[in-house]
């Protein structure tokens, strides 16, 4: 390691952690990550990302449902980051204003984007101060559904959830593929063959047992990816109606 610091350290230990303590989070540090939150950087400054927090033991255990992922439900802490452009396009019916812009594409993926860097923001403070954190990207299983459940109004979207609480596992660092990989200089640029490429990095694959899969050995990155990406998920097919029916025009510009 070139660099150390304790933010840097502490990016360097992040793996996800799937099972917690039951000890919730103080008042303080939950302010705490609201504050970096807020202070996150923000595309043109629209602020176009919300966080729901979800404090309902009902509504979580539903949404964990919906997600087919049951410990999603037994966090201490649950959030879901939502694409947000209602709340400007609010500020634009109450001045008069005509102006369709929070209704564009752009402006929902600057939305995305912000919700995105606030989640990450949230999640290396919350993993300086020694909480475990899980992103869920489930909330796109079924984005009508916790549209409905979490009453988001038109030009709202889930983004992705991310649970927090103290750690109650160890679990080993997931391996990545080498960043020679994955910076390129001055354009796109890539080996003859990436299964080549990758052969040491799948061998290395294989020494990660895989909490979320009971302990089992990992298999191969590129036997993963075969297996993930052969298809797409059925339950994901809807995601541009599920954004469409929220009231974004896939076809305007900004
Ligand atoms: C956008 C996003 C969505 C994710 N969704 C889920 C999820 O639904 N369930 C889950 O258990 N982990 C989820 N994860 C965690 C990844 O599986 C995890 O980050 C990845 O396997 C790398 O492992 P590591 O975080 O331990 O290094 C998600 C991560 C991201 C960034």
């Amino acid at each position: 390691m070139d660099l150390l610091n304790s933010t840097i350290d502490t990016q360097l230990r992040h793996r996800t952690i799937r099972q917690f303590t039951g000890d919730p989070l103080p008042d303080d540090v939950f302010r705490t990550l609201m504050d970096v939150a807020q202070r996150t950087a923000s595309s043109r400054g629209m602020q176009h990302a919300s966080i729901i927090r979800v404090v309902d033991a009902q509504l979580r255990s539903v949404l964990a449902d919906v997600g087919h992922q049951a410990y999603m439900g037994q966090a201490p802490e649950m959030l879901v980051f939502i694409v947000d452009t209602h709340r400007n396009q609010v500020i634009l019916d109450e001045r008069g204003a005509a102006g369709y812009g929070a209704r564009s594409m752009d402006s929902f993926f600057e939305g995305w984007t912000d919700a995105c860097l606030m989640a990450q923001n949230i999640v290396v403070a919350a993993e300086s101060l020694g909480l475990g954190t899980n992103y869920f990207g489930n909330v796109l299983n079924s984005p009508s559904r916790v549209i409905e459940l979490l009453r988001l109004p038109a030009l709202t979207f889930p983004v992705v959830g991310l649970t927090l609480g103290y750690p109650a596992q160890d679990p080993q660092l997931k391996p990545r593929m080498p960043m020679s990989l994955r910076v390129m200089t001055n354009g796109y640029t890539e080996p003859p063959s990436v299964v080549d490429a990758l052969r040491d990095y799948d061998a290395v694959m294989q020494t990660y047992y895989d909490l979320r899969e009971h302990g089992r050995r990992s298999d191969t990155f590129t036997d993963q990816v075969v297996s993930k990406l052969n298809a797409v998920l059925p339950e994901r097919h809807h995601i541009v109606q599920a954004i469409r029916s929220q009231g974004w025009d896939l076809a305007l510009a900004d």
